[in-house]
């Protein structure tokens, strides 16, 4: 990994540190330092983290002692800024308390995901008295993040790396590879019409801003020379002659290809299912398009007991008139929490207003009356009816991986492409990750399963320490 090693921990100095208090100086970021005494070495224990303050601009840094040693890096998650002190510390790791993101206590690199960047890393010194100082460049401190150095483009490398999906596991691919020394050509092809984002906010935020959602902004793409190819599908792959056909009808010659294409929403076969007002939720187009439909005289109902379904309802309480969550179980996310914890889950829902119809399906969606291309009600299996302006799918997934069914690369019935525990498929140069892969589970006894899950697609995207010219997945 690109880390940013810091020198100086817990070395005992022979010199008393001088305790300079630099007010904001206007020099150039790289002269401005912080540094101050954070705290006496005897008021932190061993496996101890410390939220502290240096500086007198309101500067925090996260004091950590392992191993007899004392680290000091940035206090806040780069994901969404959890504090990292009230997360769980590991052997050599902080693991952040909200999405379990983590990073080395020595270097703040990341190392788990979701999130993209590392944590600065401070300076640690203890003088002859015990006293703690530490050390920060002012804009690391301010910042709190750090992005891992990201090699330039060698215009004589004509490697090509094209990767196919632009969820988190193809924007971590592109992004680790340009970490990872590789000089060579990137090519993104995108179905989606914008740069990876967040995708886990589209069951859970309608009406998110997806400029602010991305993974990056599209200025990073262009800046470290990843060309993005935007509203453009793959359709066709020739392993043969190393070439990805796509929607654009231009062909794309690959020296390495990494497909993660992800899921589609399963939609089911039932009279009525093209009508509009029947979503899924995938895209973000998905999330917007109902949050403009919702208002206080619509009644939604949702199908499907799992995440997808139980968080549409959260976004939909109070948002309409009502919200009905079907279901062929007895308890919503039973599968994933068991019943108990399933059950407290449903009574909270109920104690928002939300309804549930245990045992049911839907046997036909109906148009409204003065609209024939709209959905007005659902048939239930059982032949009750209820209202329906609006209703949401959400019964599982599929796999994007329909237009490599034609090339020789080993897929399951169910569409998840296999590979081995570095993410390589039977093909030569050919790789899959993110949900797509169907891959040996660390710390399950290498037992294979295809897990839909947004952090192991990031980790699915990480480049192998080391690897300046092809790709090496750490792939677990
Ligand atoms: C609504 C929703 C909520 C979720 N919430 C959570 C959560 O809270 N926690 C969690 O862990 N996981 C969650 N997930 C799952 C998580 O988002 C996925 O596991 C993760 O995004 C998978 O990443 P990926 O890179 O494999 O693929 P994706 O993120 O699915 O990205 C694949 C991209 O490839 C594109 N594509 C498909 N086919 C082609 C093609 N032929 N050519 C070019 N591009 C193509 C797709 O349009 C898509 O943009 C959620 C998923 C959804 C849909
Ligand atoms: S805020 Fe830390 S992992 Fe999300």
């Amino acid at each position: 990994m690109g880390g940013n090693n810091c020198k100086g921990l817990f070395s005992r100095s022979t010199s008393v540190v001088t305790l300079n208090k630099l007010p904001k100086t206007g020099k150039p970021d790289k002269y401005d330092y912080v540094e101050g005494t954070v705290c006496k070495e005897s008021d932190i224990k061993e496996n101890e983290m410390k939220h502290l303050s240096l500086g007198d601009d309101g500067g925090k840094i996260l004091l950590i002692k392992q191993k007899g040693e004392l680290h000091a890096i940035g206090t806040k998650c780069t994901h969404y800024g959890a504090l990292l002190h009230t997360g769980a510390l590991g052997d050599g790791q902080v693991r952040c308390p909200w999405h379990g993101a983590c990073f080395n206590i020595k270097t703040g690199d990341i190392e788990d995901y979701p999130g993209l960047d590392s944590l600065p890393c401070f300076q640690v010194n203890v003088d002859d008295s015990g006293l703690v100082h530490v050390k920060a460049r002012r804009r690391d401190l301010d910042i709190g993040k750090r992005m891992k150095k990201m090699y330039e483009r060698d215009v004589n490398n004509n490697t090509t790396v094209v990767i196919v999906g632009g969820g988190p596991a193809g924007a971590v691919c592109a992004e680790s590879l340009r970490q990872e020394g590789f000089t060579g050509n990137i090519v993104m092809v995108c179905k989606e019409n914008t740069v990876p984002y967040d995708r886990v906010k589209v069951s859970k935020n309608f009406n998110f801003d997806i400029e602010k959602a991305t993974l990056r902004p599209p200025s990073f793409y262009k800046e470290h020379n990843i060309e993005i190819k935007l509203s453009t599908e793959a359709i066709a792959l020739d392993t043969n002659e190393n070439v990805v056909q796509l929607s654009s009808n231009e062909k794309l010659t690959y020296d390495y290809l990494f497909i993660s294409t992800g899921s589609k929403p399963r939609i089911p076969d039932i009279p009525g299912v093209h009508l509009s007002n029947i979503h899924v939720l995938r895209d973000y187009t998905d999330s917007h398009a109902l949050n403009s439909k919702m208002s206080l005289d619509k009644h939604i109902v949702i199908l499907g007991l799992g995440f997808v379904g139980m968080e549409a309802a959260a976004s939909c309480v109070n948002k309409c008139a009502s919200v009905t969550i079907l279901g062929r179980g007895t308890v919503p996310l039973e599968t994933v929490f068991g019943t108990e914890i399933g059950n407290t889950i449903k009574q909270v829902f109920e104690e928002q207003g939300v309804k549930f119809m245990f045992g049911r399906d839907i046997a036909q969606f109906i148009e409204k009356e003065d609209d024939k291309n709209t959905v007005g009600a659902v048939v239930l299996n059982d032949g009750e009816v209820l209202p329906a302006d609006i209703v949401i799918i959400g019964i599982g997934s599929t796999f994007n991986t329909d237009w490599i069914k034609d090339s020789p690369i080993h897929m399951l019935a169910d569409g998840s492409v296999k590979v081995d525990k570095y993410l390589k498929t039977n093909v030569a140069n050919v790789y899959a990750g993110g949900d797509i892969a169907y891959a040996p589970l660390f710390g399950s006894d290498d037992m294979s399963a295809a897990v839909g899950h947004y952090s192991l697609a990031h980790y699915h995207g990480i480049q192998d320490t080391g690897n300046r010219t092809g790709l090496r997945f750490t792939g677990r």
